[in-house]
């Protein structure tokens, strides 16, 4: 798929939009100035889930409400408070650039990006997000979230983890960015990437889902690509055995996959386990049923097969269709009897065997 430009429609717009209207993420630094709670609230969490920084967070603001008494306090007592979040090298960080900003520059905050990537623990992402919240710089935080969602949005297939996709995901990013509101267009983003362009999004409620190039080719989980490909892969393969007057829907896989010219049913892929009312809502999504003109039969329990380099784990579902539906164009009929004259993977026959 190509790499588009970032212009066709307005990002920024669109996600401060959803930001004002529908954003109910709250957390206490949100909105904060202050560049030292700004600082602290990023140090947690960097290698930490924001549930269980809060806590810490707020402890440390009591204990510590500013540089100089964060400065002036034995290490100890700092670590005692740091105690259970791990990672130590952080607090260690904080420690010695805290006594930095306190003592060599008398308490004064460094203002810009690029010297506050130069204090001890702060790197690229820490360094834009303290300096667009506290000081409204044009510099887009860019991690892991935010390589998710643009790679989504604009089907960027530059892989994530090379120097050049780091480039290119860095320069793009910058280009989305708000001039105008740096700071809360960052935390916006870092909330969408959270709560709606999560691993496993929530295409439904996303304000992008009529313009996301993923989203609307189908292939959510295509992105973010890597060039490393993981040693054991993990897929969920889902088989819809779509049944209409006694025969069923089956397709050759002629893609370059696994099974190559195998046989199987109408498939519904995903790279975790779906629940029975969510796999259903794929299957409508893809528009293979019509309203009333379908039942639901059955719900196989959890199938597995080990290949060399992948782990396949699924279910099946039976749906009996009253009215034909629009099924994808290279489906057959069949019926249970002439089955046996198509092969299909194992991972299919264990199921059929079992039925
Ligand atoms: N992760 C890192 N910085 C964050 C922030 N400011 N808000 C939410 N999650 C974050």
């Amino acid at each position: 798929m190509a790499t588009q430009r970032p212009k066709s429609f307005k990002f920024s717009q669109i996600l401060l939009k959803w930001n004002k209207e529908s954003n109910t993420r709250k957390m206490p630094w949100k909105g904060e100035k202050d560049p030292y709670k700004i600082w602290v609230s990023e140090i947690i969490l960097q290698q930490t889930r924001v549930e269980q920084g809060l806590k810490y967070y707020e402890n440390f603001i009591r204990a510590f409400p500013d540089i100089h008494a964060l400065a002036r306090t034995p290490d100890q007592k700092i670590y005692k408070l740091w105690e259970g979040l791990g990672y130590y090298t952080r607090c260690r960080n904080l420690i010695e650039t805290a006594r930095h900003i306190s003592g060599d520059l008398s308490g004064n905050f460094p203002r810009d990006y690029d010297s506050l990537k130069r204090l001890r623990g702060i790197g690229p992402y820490t360094a834009a997000a303290i300096s667009s919240f506290a000081f409204n710089e044009r510099r887009a935080v860019v991690d892991g979230n935010v390589f998710r969602v643009i790679a989504r949005i604009f089907a960027v297939d530059k892989p994530t983890d090379s120097a050049e996709g780091k480039k290119f995901f860095n320069h793009f990013a910058n280009k989305l960015l708000d001039k105008e509101k740096p700071g809360l267009y960052n935390q916006a983003l870092m909330d969408f990437g959270a709560v709606i362009c999560k691993p496993i999004p929530i295409c439904e409620q996303c304000p992008f889902n009529k313009s996301c190039k993923a989203f609307l080719n189908d292939r959510i989980f295509s992105f973010p690509v890597k060039s490393k490909k993981p040693l054991v892969q993990r897929r969920w393969l889902n088989y819809i055995l779509m049944e209409y007057r006694g025969r069923f829907a089956i397709r050759q896989r002629i893609e370059k996959d696994i099974w190559h010219n195998l046989f199987e049913f109408l498939l519904v892929e995903a790279d975790s386990e779906l629940k029975e009312t969510e796999l259903l809502r794929k299957v409508k999504q893809k528009g293979w049923l019509q309203t009333n003109g379908f039942s639901v039969m059955a719900f196989s329990p959890i199938f597995r097969q080990q290949l060399s380099h992948q782990l396949i784990k699924g279910r099946f579902m039976k749906i009996k269709l009253s009215q034909k539906s629009k099924l994808p164009a290279d489906v057959v009929w069949v019926n249970e009897k002439k089955m046996k004259d198509y092969a299909f993977p194992k991972f299919i026959n264990q199921y059929l065997q079992n039925k």
